[in-house]
């Protein structure tokens, strides 16, 4: 059953993800070459406890054949697309990575996430990464009153087509609400003016990833977990908790006016 949120709890949802976007804030400016996975999971836990949030990461098992996730946020580096463990690895000068984060607080989720190049990044994986956000922007942008799921799906492969890049459809969106998902899921390919109906009211997190090279297809580590590309080629991923409403889409994973503007008296 797919859920629509009062105003009201629209805001309160935006509250889990200014945590959200805390936490990649935080994580974003720890990562660097020779910092360990584990470090980044370290600083988000922190920002997690310091917001009196907790993790929707922590533990998840969304099936019993799969490991309970062992931490807060996801590290996913090169060809790891989605879903990478944040383990002792250092990161290295030029590694592409992802950070995926997610924050339950007042019982309410928010999950988003960036890719970033550590130290002097390579040209092609800057592009990716572009690539990938513009994607994202595409998506949130169709994501109106009116419109329909697929024309979000859409307008997110439209821009990873014309790039030439890689999509693999097993892994997209979702829905987001009390818990990090629900339905509907949110492809990373459709056809405009099919499928649900975008109501206000409607939470989802919108999350292209897309691999370099034109490959489709990618497979899961022996960890259980991470989400390999299948060529070793890199892969770029980011993603927004985005509500549809009556003034248009809504991003909730963002930093609030009042955390990003200098306050009075300061400037
Ligand atoms: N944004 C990711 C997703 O929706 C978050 C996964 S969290 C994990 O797939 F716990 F499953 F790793
Ligand atoms: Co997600």
């Amino acid at each position: 059953m797919v859920e629509l949120r009062t105003p009201g709890e629209i805001d309160a949802m935006r509250a889990a993800g200014e945590v959200v976007a805390r936490v990649l804030a935080a994580t974003r400016s720890a990562a660097a070459p020779g910092v360990r996975l584990r470090d980044l999971d370290e600083v988000a836990r922190q920002v997690l406890a310091d917001a009196l949030a907790d993790s929707p990461f922590l533990n998840y098992q969304p099936h019993r054949s799969m490991p309970p996730y062992p931490g807060v946020i996801c590290t996913s580096v090169n060809d790891v697309a989605l879903h990478g463990i944040p383990t002792g690895r250092r990161l290295a000068d030029g590694d592409l990575l992802s950070i995926d984060a997610g924050a339950t607080l007042d019982g309410w989720v928010g999950d988003a996430a960036i890719s970033l190049t550590v130290g002097a990044g390579r040209p092609e994986d800057e592009a990716l990464v572009a690539t990938t956000q513009r994607a994202l922007t595409a998506g949130i942008a169709a994501a109106v009153p009116g419109g329909r799921l697929g024309d979000v799906s859409a307008a997110i492969a439209a821009v990873g087509r014309a790039a030439g890049v890689g999509i693999d459809t097993t892994h997209g969106g979702h829905g987001v609400g009390r818990r990090m998902h629900e339905e509907p899921s949110v492809p990373n390919e459709g056809r405009p003016g099919r499928g649900l109906r975008l109501r206000p009211g409607l939470v989802i997190a919108i999350e292209p990833w897309f691999m370099a090279g034109g490959d489709d297809t990618s497979w899961t580590d022996d960890d259980g977990w991470s989400i390999r590309t299948a060529d070793g080629n890199r892969a770029a991923h980011v993603e927004h908790t985005v509500a549809v409403t009556d003034d248009g889409p809504q991003v909730l994973t963002v930093l609030s006016r009042a955390a990003t503007s200098p306050s009075p008296g300061r400037s």
